[in-house]
This record gives C-alpha cells, structure tokens and sequence, in this order.
C-alpha cells in the first residue's frame, strides 16, 4: 500500500525511487556519475532545478520505467501532480477522443454500459467481442455520454501495439500523456501505482483501457489501483475475455442483420428494399459504406436488397462490411454478394491493402484466423459442429444432434458468445435463445474442427 507516499515533489520522488531501487545514496552516485552531495541536495529539497542531464543519468542509474522518468520530470517542471489534476479535473475536464462518425444502432448496449457506469457498485467492466465489432466505437459513445452528462473525468488509453507511446525521457511530456502513460504501465504490470493514485485520489474517474487484449488476467496493480481510488471506474475493451473477479463482462455482438427473405419470395423479389433497412443497423451502416464508395451506385430496391444480403453475409461486423464496401470499387454488388458468401474472408480487408480498422495494425481475416486458433480445443470442436447446422439452432437442440450433454453444449457455447465466433438471433418466441454462428468463422471452424480428428482418434485408440 502506497498512497500514502504520494511523491508529488521531486525530492520525495528521488527518495522514494532510490529505496524502490534498493541502492543508497553512495551507490547511486557510483551507477550515474552524479556526486553523492548532488544527490543528497536533490533528496532533500535544497536543489529543485537540476539539470535535465542529470536527471536522465540518476533514472538510468535506477532503471525507473518510463511512468517513473515521465513523473520525475513532471515534478522538475512544477507540472507535477498538481498540475494533472488541474488538467484532468479543472474546468476542461479531459474528454475523451472524439469519433468520426455517427453511431448507427447500440440503442440497448449503449443504455446498459452507460447504466452501469452509472452505479456505485460496477467499477470494472470489459466490453468483450470480435475484433472490429464496435467494443471501441460503443465505449468511445459511453465515455462520451458520462462526461458530457454527469461531468466525469475520462482518461482514455489506447492499449493496441500500434497506439503512440509517450515520449521518451528526454522529449516533452504533457500531464495528459503521463498520466495515460502511467496507466498503460500500470495495466501491463508495470510501475505507475502511486502516481496514478495520487493524482485520481478520492476523484469520480473513467479510465478506458482500450484494447487490453492481453488475457486472460488483469494485473494486480490495476486492481490495488481500483482499491486505493474508491470513485475510479475501469472500462475495458477487449477481444478476450478476463478472468478477474469482480470483472463484470458485457459480450458485445455484430450489429443485428435482417432474417433471410422467406422463400415465397423467391430471390427475395418482393420484398420491398424499405423494409429491409427499417430497424436494421447493419444494412444502414452497410448502405452509408456504399454510398460513400459508390455515390453512382442508385439506392433503389434492388441495391438495397443486395446490401442486406452482403451485410447478413458478413454478420453485421461494422469493421468486414466497411472493407467489402472498399471492393465496389472493381466488383458489382452481386459479385460482392458472391464472394462474401462463399469466401468472405477475401473481402474483410480493405481493396487497397491496408489493414483497415482505425490506423493500422493487424488485417481482419488475419484477426479472426488468430481468433479461432486461440480457442481451447473443446470449444474448438463445438465450434466445427456448430457450423455445420443451419443458424437458428437452441443449446438443446444442438446438445442432442451432437449427443453431448446440455450444460456441457451451453458452457461452450457461452465461452464461443464471449468471443463473438457464435452469436445470439432475435426472437425467443417458444422461450428458448437461438443461436448461429458467425458466417465469417465457418470455414476456419470446419477446418480448425478437422484438424482436431487425429489427435483425438490418437487418444481413444
Ligand atoms: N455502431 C456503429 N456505428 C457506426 N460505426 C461503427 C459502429 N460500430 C463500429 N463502427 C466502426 O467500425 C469500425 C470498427 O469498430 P471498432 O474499432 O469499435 O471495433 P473494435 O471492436 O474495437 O475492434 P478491435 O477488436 O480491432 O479493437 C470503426 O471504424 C468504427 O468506427
Ligand atoms: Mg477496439
């Protein structure tokens, strides 16, 4: 336990590092060259002002983490964590980043997160799902609505590999950067404890960690974080889910698609294009993606239905249907159509290359052949079997055709839903949830499912 330390000054904060180091006074002066009377005036408050040379050499010395380093200079600047706080918590308050676009549908997920938020009592939450299923978009709407709404600090931290890292020690530093650097150290396991508590203290605080994708436990510090701040609350976002206690999980599913067309229309000619998009999120953001792409293309009936059927090929993912939207640029529609049900995975990557997503990183298909090799190989051959069988399928039902037991079909399933590889349709009318699974992961199912066969044949023989 260490709040109590709070090293906002420097002198403190060389104290404390020093004895977090283990090393006297001596020693540090014979690992960084500075004179032990250099030290000793810095320890005690007499020298405020050092040179940042000399700062740099005693970090080195004691090998602090960059959140260290980044408070040391803070504290140099009289920036320290007084003057985050100000900056946090002062008239601005930090908002958190601003989207691009509009959000389309999310009505429900939206109320639930934000009603959550809202409660005393839920301080960790993670928004799990599928990568490029909107876990960012939604949390970015949340966080915007808790600051806009109830005046909430929101420090926002991107934790994907592509995401800046603050500067280095010798570069500036603001207090918005450090503390989102110390954030990103502390949820790695890192050094960055005290600072953080010293600057959230007693405060109503969102902290968003997006894209913590590292599983499947959160670390202790973050945890001895949420202790020692008891107002803090802690959204994640992540496409595995954490096994914490007290974590609660919010399974966050693609974008709801319309039911195929009835076959009394054959081809789906009679069904008007209007009610295919009315109340239907996936082909509203499908039709927006198109429009942008192809502003030629004319919006009738025809291209409507179309959309809706590429947008329930590609399962409603926001992140799949904004790249296949990219490959109108050299196929028609329907060859689009074709090709995302058949192979929908040449068209999750955007036409040009790029990885897609926002700025970076891995592809989608790469994403979702990695989401499915991840799976342990009991879910993995749930998975294979599930593809098999139509969408619109209860536990029990496919407990039955796959003569295994109901709980342990049902704890699989629910271990799949967490991932978003299976995903849960509208409508319970005889009270039982129907399931499907993802069209996207069917063929990396079937194929993960069947080369499972040798080494289970291998175990019963
Ligand atoms: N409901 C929505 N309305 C409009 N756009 C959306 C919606 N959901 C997602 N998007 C857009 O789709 C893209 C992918 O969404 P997002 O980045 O939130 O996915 P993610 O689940 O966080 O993915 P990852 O696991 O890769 O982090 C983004 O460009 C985002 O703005
Ligand atoms: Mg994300």
């Amino acid at each position: 336990m260490t709040e109590q330390a709070s090293p906002d000054g420097l002198a403190e904060q060389l104290r404390a590092a020093r004895q977090w180091a283990g090393i006297t006074q001596e020693q540090l002066a014979g690992l960084s060259t500075v004179s032990v009377r250099a030290i000793r005036d810095l320890e005690q408050g007499r020298v405020r002002h050092p040179r940042r040379e000399t700062l740099r050499l005693l970090a080195g010395a004691m090998r602090l983490s960059d959140a260290r380093r980044a408070a040391l200079e803070l504290a140099v600047e009289g920036a320290e964590a007084g003057t985050v706080m100000r900056e946090a918590y002062g008239a601005e308050l930090a908002p958190p980043p601003q989207p691009l676009r509009r959000l389309v549908g999310r009505t429900e997920e939206l109320r639930s997160l934000t009603s959550l938020l809202a409660t005393e009592h839920e301080r960790l939450l993670s928004v799990v799902g599928l990568a490029g299923v909107g876990k960012t978009r939604l949390a970015q709407e949340a966080a915007l609505m808790l600051h806009g709404r109830d005046r909430t600090p929101v420090v926002w931290v991107d934790m994907t590999g592509t995401a800046p890292q603050p500067a280095g020690p010798a570069g500036t530093r603001s207090p918005r950067s450090a503390l989102t650097g110390w954030a990103r150290s502390l949820a790695l396991g890192g050094r960055g404890l005290d600072e953080l508590a010293s600057v959230i203290r007693g405060r109503a605080t969102l902290l968003v960690l997006d894209g913590h994708d590292t599983g499947p436990h959160l670390t202790p510090p973050l945890l001895e974080l949420l202790h020692v701040c008891e107002r803090l609350k802690v959204l994640i976002t992540t496409r595995e889910p954490h096994r914490t206690p007290g974590n609660r999980m919010l399974p966050l599913g693609p974008l709801p698609v319309p039911a195929p067309e009835p076959p009394e229309f054959p081809g789906g000619a009679a069904a008007p294009g209007a009610s295919l998009t009315a109340g239907q999120p996936a082909v509203e953001l499908m039709l927006s993606y198109v429009g942008h792409m192809r502003p030629d293309l004319m919006p009738g009936d025809s291209l409507v239905r179309t959309v809706a059927r590429i947008s329930r090929a590609l399962d409603g993912v926001p992140r799949a249907m904004e790249a296949a939207a990219s490959w109108l640029l050299l196929r028609s529609p329907a060859e689009l159509l074709r090709i995302a049900h058949s192979t929908p995975l040449d068209v999750v990557d955007d036409v040009t290359g790029d990885a897609g997503g926002d700025g970076g990183g891995e592809g989608l298909a790469a994403l979702l052949v990695a989401a499915v090799a991840r799976l342990d190989d009991g879910p993995a051959a749930l998975l294979g079997d599930l593809s098999l069988l139509p969408d619109g399928w209860s536990a029990d039902e496919a407990a039955a055709g796959l003569s295994a037991t109901p709980a342990s079909v049902v704890r699989d399933v629910h271990a799949l839903m967490l991932r978003g590889l299976v995903r849960r349709l509208p409508g319970e009318e005889d009270g039982a949830p129907r399931f499907g699974v993802l069209n996207l992961v069917r063929r990396l199912a079937a194929e993960r499912a069947a080369s499972l066969v040798p080494a289970t044949a291998l175990v019963s023989s």
